[in-house]
């Protein structure tokens, strides 16, 4: 099977994983054996290792973003806007973005909700995300005397199959909670008709963040929405795996054209934890925060 990494020739590669002779792009970190062939464009990311120690870069490092505004949509959905560098807000546009956030020792992965970057030179700009308090670590960056986030990022792995959309072309959206966020971050630049099941989030919220939407129930309406993918070539599934599995079996012919969310792959994010590993057929293990088929 072969695998391409999200991060592949970003300001992120190389990484851990070259170091660790486990680069999922490069034969020559896993055996010793160029396999690029003449065809190869581009910046040769094994040299550039070489050439610097060898070792990477290492891990983005986080900074402290001053959190800007923090609107109680329920008790069950926050949304938070941080302050961020102009060219941080403008790199969160990306298809699938998330940042990492500092808590309690861990790491939290937050899809970017929103982004943006303000209008005159140097102004910075914002990034928003969309918060359930879920656990310790959510509940902890919740927190309303929270000055400032520890993040960095952001990363790009949050959708499988983000290079595939073509903006330009009519998408169907099935949004389930607060993994709509993928698609708020780029509803500016695509033209969709959106199907949310609005688990966790409330009419006010939909109200400031989405057009016109249609509700569904995923539980009890699933047929309803594999016959709406019939009318569309591209499709967002965004909702946890349990549905996203679900989607795929009943129209498998469809897997190629159906972008999912990647939120329950991702934990450390950066290929360290091995929490997201899978292992293929043919024996080969991946992380699949960073990998794609
Ligand atoms: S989430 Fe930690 S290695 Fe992928």
């Amino acid at each position: 099977m072969e695998y391409k990494c999200v991060d592949a020739g970003s300001r992120r590669c190389p990484c851990v994983l070259m170091e660790a002779g486990q680069c999922y792009m490069c034969t020559m970190s896993r055996t010793g054996k160029c396999g690029c062939g003449a065809e190869w464009e581009g910046a040769c990311p094994y040299t550039e290792y070489v050439f610097n120690g060898p070792k990477t870069d290492g891990l983005l490092k986080p900074f402290g973003a001053r959190v800007s505004e923090f609107v109680c949509y329920s008790d069950q959905l926050k949304v938070v806007r941080l302050a961020v560098p102009a060219g941080f807000a403008q790199r969160c546009r990306v298809p699938g973005s998330y940042v990492l956030v500092e808590s309690l020792g861990c790491k939290v992965p937050l899809s970017v909700l929103r982004s943006w970057v303000r209008p005159g030179v140097d102004e910075g700009g914002f990034v928003e995300f969309a918060v359930q308090p879920a656990g310790p670590k959510t509940i902890d960056i919740l927190r309303t005397d929270a000055e400032e986030w520890l993040v960095s990022g952001p990363f790009e792995a949050g959708l499988c199959g983000a290079g595939r959309l073509r903006p330009e072309e009519p998408l169907l959206v099935v949004a389930k909670g607060t993994a709509i966020a993928p698609y708020i971050n780029i509803a500016d630049r695509v033209k969709a008709r959106l199907l949310v099941d609005g688990d966790k989030l409330n009419e006010d919220f939909l109200r400031d963040y989405t057009g016109e939407y249609e509700p569904v129930n995923l539980s009890g309406e699933m047929e309803r929405v594999a016959t709406a993918t019939d009318n569309f070539r591209q499709i967002m599934f965004l909702a946890s795996p349990y549905y996203t599995e679900k989607i795929l079996e009943m129209r498998p012919d469809r897997k190629d054209d159906i972008i999912t969310a990647n939120h329950a792959n991702i934990c450390c994010g950066v290929g360290i934890c091995g929490a997201c590993s899978y292992t293929d057929k043919d024996g080969v293990t991946v992380r699949r925060c960073k990998c794609e088929v």
